[in-house]
């Protein structure tokens, strides 16, 4: 697993309890551009050989949307538009330009996302356990999920340069330390 360089802000838990509504619809939408991204890596010539597989994430992202436009309907909330995050829009703009350098950043900032949403999901598993029991479990499957994801972007990412990939995952954990530690009252995951 990742060698985070900060840990998780002790406000983001509360935070994200007090606003679980607009939370679940945060975490609705990033499943859906979870989707879109992996279809996205396909186009990278680098990456023609992960079709199948990047589609396979793709169709999973999109059953975790599904599962969770299920979870807003019993809600009762109603499917509104979506707000960025700060934290990912930081590390969408360190993605270099030119194309080995794109796919292999495209590729740590997708296994990034990935691997601070499995531990977000983890925490809210915990902290939901009680109260909503039913949530709890949807947020310890999808840890699993997540953390499958986060390992296929990571590997793939070495398989084209494995010094290269290894240069960038540094340079995107010291990025990652000095934007989470940026809190924002937004009611999103991230
Ligand atoms: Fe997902
Ligand atoms: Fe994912």
């Amino acid at each position: 697993m990742l060698l985070w360089r900060a840990t998780i802000p002790n406000d983001w838990l509360p935070k994200v309890l007090a606003n679980l509504d607009g939370v679940l619809l945060d975490h609705c939408h990033l499943e859906r551009k979870a989707a879109t991204s992996a279809l996205n890596l396909i186009k990278y010539p680098e990456l023609a050989g992960h079709a199948r597989e990047l589609n396979a994430i793709a169709q999973e992202e999109l059953s975790h949307f599904e599962l969770l436009m299920e979870v807003l309907e019993k809600r009762g909330v109603t499917f509104g538009l979506s707000q960025s995050s700060p934290w990912i829009s930081g590390l969408m703009r360190f993605i270099r330009k030119g194309r080995r350098g794109q796919v292999i950043d495209h590729l740590i900032a997708a296994s990034l996302v990935e691997g601070r949403s499995c531990e977000k999901f983890q925490l809210l598993a915990e902290a939901l356990e009680e109260r909503e029991p039913k949530l709890a479990a949807m947020y310890a499957e999808l840890v699993k999920s997540e953390g499958g994801h986060y390992s296929h972007f990571w590997l793939m990412a070495r398989r084209i340069n494995d010094a290269e990939a290894h240069e960038r995952l540094d340079a995107f954990l010291n990025l990652d330390a000095e934007l989470i530690r940026q809190s924002h009252d937004l009611p999103i995951l991230h």
